[in-house]
């Protein structure tokens, strides 16, 4: 499918992105492994949710949709609560599914199998294998167990000290869902942070989980069930908050956003820029802040993204390189080699569509520099089968002049399906 976007002479309205992806992931995985029940709203939406869903299904959990858009109702059955599926589970194009499920397998009393889309079976899968092994699980995979399918025979988890390679929270949410099963104390010592929904989530279902500084402790315990209010994605906001802050006559207004620290980096980075953002209507909503954000056409400067943050704006890189276009200056994204293997090489298929929309950009091993030149012209470009892809291309037509036509834009549909029907609403505002 193609999207052809040209800029309106104003942005406004308020925008409501979709249900934290993050926290919807873990809110029904964990509340399938705990005792009770749980009502969950405001779910994710989009082909990641389906495939997150489907592996639980598969495993037996009892997952039910509620009356209302977005709710669903858990019906724990405790750590030992799942049954062996029957076919090899799909994980789809959702890194999040195949390695927090990943955790849960490893333990399990029964054989599996976990695969993915064509992209997924070429994203790296030795960063969970190996831990897991170590702590006793029976995990192989393609390729010396760096690929999927992975497969899994029963095993005994003992607890292990690990320190992670990289900051993924993926990785560390695997290992700390293994621990749950894991026989004595799980020590896993991060390089820096990265988002920490899975501890936030442990803590409020009861479990023996400990954090200090970057290295949290955990050991074996049952979980009670919790109700979610899951807040907007944080990752699905940032894409309207560059689209107000670069456009010349815009104000939108974004409520119900998550602002956990460790997902607010693209809000700091912003900040730094100069945008114009106001944060208000903050609470705490299931041990996870969230805010109103008002974000209006700002003179945005040129920075350099790099370092302990980077893990913090991981998914918001591709946006921001987008802003930068609109900076005064050069902004320089450095340390960011991970995002080479998300669902595209991230850093290639950025740099490719904003020179083709014009843009001064020069690739780096780890990242990018923009010089922002205050104007993009619109072209044809291509989401590259990737989601934030798609959508900061979508953002860039707003921005542009011209037409921008964006190729292959049901990408979006992986964590955003409603995103152009919103782009629309109010480009016509
Ligand atoms: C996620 C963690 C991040 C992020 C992904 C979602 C999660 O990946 O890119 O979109 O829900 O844990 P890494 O932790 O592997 O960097």
């Amino acid at each position: 499918m193609n999207q052809t976007i040209s800029s309106p002479h104003k942005i406004v309205g308020e925008i409501s992105p979709p249900g934290d992806k993050s926290i919807s992931h873990r809110a029904a995985l964990l509340n399938s492994i705990a005792n009770g029940t749980a009502k969950i709203s405001n779910f994710c939406e989009g082909d990641d949710r389906t495939s997150m869903m489907g592996c639980l299904n598969s495993l037996g959990a009892e997952i039910t949709e509620g009356k209302i858009d977005g709710e669903f109702i858990i019906q724990g059955n405790g750590l030992q609560g799942l049954s062996e599926p029957t076919n090899v589970l799909n994980a789809g194009n959702s890194g999040t599914t195949m390695r927090l499920v990943s955790g849960l397998l490893s333990a399990q009393k029964f054989y599996s199998v976990i695969t993915g889309d064509d992209s997924l079976r070429f994203r790296p899968m030795k960063r969970i294998t190996t831990p897991l092994n170590l702590m006793g699980a029976q995990v192989s995979g393609r390729e010396k167990n760096a690929y999927a399918p992975l497969t899994f025979n029963p095993s005994n988890l003992k607890g292990i000290e690990y320190s992670m390679p990289v900051a993924s929270a993926q990785l560390k949410s695997c290992l700390l869902i293994a621990s749950l099963y894991a026989q004595g104390k799980t020590i896993i010592n991060q390089p820096s942070n990265s988002r920490d929904h899975t501890e936030r989530m442990l803590k409020s279902m009861g479990s023996n989980i400990q954090s200090e500084g970057l290295q949290i402790s955990i050991s074996s315990s049952e979980l009670n069930c919790v109700d979610v209010h899951i807040p907007c994605d944080t990752s699905g906001s940032a894409f309207w908050l560059v689209a107000a802050c670069c456009h010349s006559n815009a104000k939108i207004i974004i409520k119900n956003v998550g602002m956990n620290p460790t997902r607010t980096g693209v809000i700091e980075v912003l900040k730094m820029m100069g945008a114009n953002l106001v944060v208000t209507n903050e609470s705490v909503q299931g041990g996870e802040p969230v805010a109103d954000i008002i974000a209006s056409s700002s003179n945005l400067k040129g920075i350099e993204i790099s370092g302990e943050i980077i893990p913090r704006v991981v998914d918001e890189l591709p946006i921001l390189a987008l802003a930068s276009c609109f900076a005064d200056g050069k902004t320089t994204i450095k340390n960011a080699e991970e995002l080479r293997v998300k669902e595209s090489d991230r850093i290639s298929a950025t740099v490719d569509s904003l020179k083709k929309l014009s843009a001064s950009i020069t690739e780096l091993p780890d990242g990018m520099e923009i010089n922002g030149t205050g104007m993009l012209s619109g072209a044809k470009v291509d989401s590259h089968g990737d989601h934030r892809i798609a959508m900061t291309n979508g953002i860039a037509g707003l921005l542009a002049d011209g037409e921008t036509t964006i190729q292959n834009s049901e990408a979006a549909n992986v964590s955003y399906p409603n995103f152009w029907k919103e782009l629309s609403k109010i480009q016509k505002a």
